[in-house]
């Protein structure tokens, strides 16, 4: 069997376009402009980058995109003012602080300091809990993203067995609580699972989010699941050559050996052009109905 690939970038301009238009109409029937806040603190390289595709996005659906660089040696006390004032901004429908913050700041504390009704992350220990009891809550844009994308590829997700590697708050977690929300059997396994080939050869679904290259063979996933891998890992690729500097090229990998478990499985998302531009897609969409919540 050879999977059908799931194609996250074309799913994540479809989802954009309806976004952009969500947008307009919400300009040109209130007068409002969905408007996004994204906090950056301290120099970390890769959320520089996340943060940059952020703001182009953002701009690129017609919201307002405000953006906050703080200096590395930010206090916790600053931090707390500037949340406090984007809480209390009505021009502000989402706040984002980029994750992970340095090691002096309490990322749970900064966190739950965001007003539950503008935490277009889901990660508010109030959406959480939402999301936890099946209520109305923000869902985080990553396990978002791989539902919106599940959906697409079963007509139904009731009584399937699902399968999540890992258990971070941001992907592993919510996840499962969505796929459960689903009426999925979910299994969330990690890294002290014991036989954790077997578990997984049981899945119909096995979303992979570890963080770990290649760490899913295909002789692990049973024949036709559908593989929905969140891994983003910078892997040496010697076969493209060298950088001027003398280093060694890199290429990006996902969770899961993609051409061994593209022979076996019945849907995978590749990476990249997977889950990625789906979980900007999300957070644009979920500021957007903060945004309409706001406004009744
Ligand atoms: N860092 C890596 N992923 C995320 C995310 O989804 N949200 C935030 N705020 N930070 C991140």
């Amino acid at each position: 069997m050879t999977a059908r690939i799931i194609d996250g970038k074309a799913f994540a301009e479809t989802l954009r376009g309806r976004v952009a238009q969500e947008v307009t109409r919400l300009k040109d029937g209130l007068g409002v402009t969905p408007g996004l806040a994204v906090v950056l603190v301290g120099d970390d390289p890769a959320s520089h980058v996340y943060v940059r595709n952020k703001h182009k996005a953002t701009v690129e659906a017609g919201m307002q995109s405000f953006e906050h660089r703080l200096a590395e040696d930010t206090t916790e006390q600053e931090l707390m003012g500037l949340i406090d004032q984007l809480n209390a901004d009505p021009e502000v429908h989402g706040i984002l602080v980029q994750l992970p913050l340095p090691d002096h700041l309490d990322s749970d504390l900064v966190i739950n300091a965001i007003d539950p009704s503008k935490d277009v992350d889901g990660f508010h220990i109030s959406n959480v809990g939402l999301l936890g009891t099946g209520q109305k809550s923000m869902v985080p844009c990553t396990p978002l993203g791989c539902l919106l994308m599940l959906r697409d590829v079963h007509d139904s997700l009731s009584g399937l067995n699902a399968v999540v590697i890992g258990r971070s708050n941001i992907v592993g977690k919510p996840m499962a609580q969505l796929l459960l929300g689903e009426s999925c059997t979910v299994t969330i396994a990690h890294s002290r699972t014991k036989d954790l080939a077997e578990v997984v050869r049981g899945a119909d679904i096995v979303v992979a989010a570890v963080g770990r290259p290649k760490m899913v063979p295909g002789d692990w996933i049973k024949p036709g699941a559908t593989v929905i891998d969140v891994g983003i890992n910078r892997i040496d690729a010697p076969e493209k050559g060298l950088r001027e500097d003398g280093t060694v090229k890199t290429r990006l990998v996902g969770d899961v050996d993609f051409d061994s478990c593209a022979e076996v499985a019945g849907a995978i998302t590749p990476v990249p052009g997977g889950v990625g531009p789906m979980t900007i897609a999300c957070l644009l969409a979920n500021t957007v109905t903060a945004c309409c919540r706001a406004n009744g």
